[in-house]
């Protein structure tokens, strides 16, 4: 059987198989979980980092409702990102939080990162901040779905919305690995000291030295990007 993403109920098979109906036929036929398969290009693009998808086979819909890590995440896969790919990352994140933290996810999506963390850890507060208008709507739906009342959403661009936050952060989340450089310099103000920032980024080798007063405690290397590119996570902790 063909490798695919399963978000939900959909199957999204990557462009590149071949026999896609027939291949579309059998996952159907197989798995009584998937209801919808479309095909994808596997890389996302533009500021809203999204990725068109085509329908193959089934219901006819691009909503769905994923679940993982005690979480339910309802999107549209069209105009939103999500990636399964990154549950476990979510959870070793959330089980870095100690009871009590008040945390900060830049670039929060749907909310996965948030939710995840609000469902298996017990921070005090979580912050989010999204720009895509779409996202931000599910996100405030998902925190209905999953009954949490810790959680603030912010509609809005992070450079905009940050300088005006008031708050010192235990923790800042930033899962946005294409162009997280360019906004590098706005956590560091909002973070506590011996705080620490989760900073994604893709790349071929990984700066070895401490950063602007920021020490590296753990590199992670996530999935492949590209032949010899890795998706990376490090954890900084502010001196
Ligand atoms: C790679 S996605 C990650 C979404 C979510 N955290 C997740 O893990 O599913 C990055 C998100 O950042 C949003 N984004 C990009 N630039 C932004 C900015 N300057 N301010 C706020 N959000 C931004 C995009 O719309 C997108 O939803």
């Amino acid at each position: 059987m063909k490798s695919y993403n399963l978000i939900g109920s959909i199957a999204v098979l990557n462009e590149k198989t071949r026999n896609k109906e027939k291949t579309a036929e059998e996952l159907l036929k197989k798995h009584k979980n998937i209801k919808t398969v479309v095909i994808s290009k596997s890389i996302h693009s533009g500021l809203y980092r999204l990725r068109k998808t085509k329908h193959i086979l089934g219901e006819k819909t691009k909503e769905t409702i994923h679940k993982e890590n005690k979480s339910v995440l309802k999107l549209n896969i069209d105009a939103c990102y999500f990636s399964p790919r990154t549950s476990s990352e979510r959870l070793r994140i959330a089980k870095l939080v100690k009871k009590s933290e008040v945390i900060l996810v830049m670039f929060s999506g749907i909310a996965p990162y948030p939710i995840v963390i609000a469902k298996n850890a017990n921070p005090k507060k979580i912050y989010g901040i999204e720009t895509n208008k779409e996202a931000h709507k599910y996100a405030l739906e998902n925190i209905k779905l999953n009954r949490l009342n810790n959680i603030e959403l912010i509609r809005g661009n992070v450079k905009k919305v940050m300088p005006k936050l008031k708050i010192k952060f235990d923790r800042i989340i930033m899962p946005l690995p294409k162009t997280s450089f360019r906004y590098f310099d706005l956590p560091i103000k909002n973070l506590k000291k011996k705080g620490y920032l989760h900073y994604y980024l893709f790349a071929k080798r990984l700066p070895k030295k401490d950063i602007k007063g920021l020490k590296i405690k753990k590199v992670t290397r996530l999935n492949q990007i590209s032949p010899g590119k890795y998706k990376y996570c490090i954890d900084f902790q502010k001196a």
